[in-house]
């Protein structure tokens, strides 16, 4: 991992002692701090969520750390991009303050044997796909948060599931911190920006725009009375014949808990998530069932 050389006005902490005299620091002088959680390899997406925090509070934190417990041993995890020169080049033009970029022995020491397992909105669509990824989430989030105490945590709607189990987490453990979520920065054709858009071929990042069209197609279809299950159905098969490989799901859930719609019309709040492999990127992506979808 290449380390990256301070930016002005970008100080850099790599300890959970560090982060704790910083994040001290300011709270003695009354300043409220916002956490933003990231893996790094930064993109629009990531510093919209830096932004949303300077709204919300004096003084954004983002972290930096690529989660083993996150990855399944047959995932990406020693191929996940890192750039931390870059990554922290970008926070400081983006107004973050501090980056907190620990090691993986800082974040999981010798004889570590904890773990945090949120049930219920797990289960579904990436839990079943990814069955061991939302208990390394949610106890790196726990961590990060008893670490950081911030006032405001900020997470992307773009991973939606991850964003409703945060939620669960924090109302449980009764955690003292306002989740934010924030909305979905996208390219012109609709393709959520994701640091593992990397892995795209130009011939794939051609076809990609395709989920989010995908999806809102069947929101709209959804939304206008069709049947739930039809609208699904349409959507895998858009997948596949726009050159997507294995589309891990393509459903229709209630927008709080994740509960299976249909296979009628929808009632309640809907939104429609989906999964789908395209050569060695694996693409994820929502849309909300409503008139004016964001
Ligand atoms: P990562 O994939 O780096 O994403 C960090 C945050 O950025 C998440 O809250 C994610 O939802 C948000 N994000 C990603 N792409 C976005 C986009 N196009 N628009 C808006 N927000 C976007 O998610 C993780 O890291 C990890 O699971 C983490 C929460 C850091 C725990 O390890």
């Amino acid at each position: 991992m290449t380390h990256a050389t301070p930016q002005p006005g970008l100080a850099i902490v790599r300890t959970v002692a560090e982060v704790r005299d910083r994040l001290g620091a300011w709270r003695a002088q009354g300043l409220r701090i916002a956490l933003v959680p990231t893996m790094g390899f930064l993109h629009e997406g990531h510093l919209s969520l830096v932004r949303l925090g300077a709204t919300v509070a004096e003084k954004v934190v983002a972290s930096l750390f690529v989660n083993p417990t996150q990855f399944a041993p047959s995932e990406d995890f020693a191929a996940y991009p890192r750039d931390e020169a870059r990554d922290a080049a970008l926070l400081a033009g983006a107004g973050c303050h501090l980056l907190y970029a620990p090691g993986v022995e800082e974040m999981y020491p010798p004889g570590f044997a904890t773990s945090v397992s949120v049930s219920g909105v797990t289960t579904p669509l990436e839990g079943a796909a990814r069955p061991t990824h939302f208990g390394g989430v949610a106890t790196i989030v726990a961590k990060l948060l008893a670490q950081c105490r911030p006032d405001a945590a900020i997470f992307g709607e773009k991973d939606y599931q991850q964003l409703l189990v945060i939620r669960r987490l924090v109302r449980d453990l009764d955690l003292e911190v306002h989740v934010l979520g924030a909305p979905t920065v996208r390219d012109a054709d609709g393709l959520a920006l994701s640091s593992r858009n990397a892995y795209l071929t130009a011939a794939e990042r051609a076809i990609a725009g395709h989920l989010n069209l995908a999806l809102r197609r069947a929101a709209e279809a959804i939304a206008s009375g069709e049947a739930v299950a039809a609208a699904e159905a349409r959507g895998v098969e858009a997948l596949a014949r726009a050159g997507f490989g294995e589309i891990d799901y393509f459903e229709c859930r209630g927008a709080d808990d994740l509960r299976r719609m249909g296979p009628g019309p929808v009632n309640g709040d809907a939104r429609i998530l989906a999964a789908a492999r395209l050569g060695r990127a694996r693409l994820i992506d929502n849309w909300p069932v409503e008139r004016t979808p964001r």
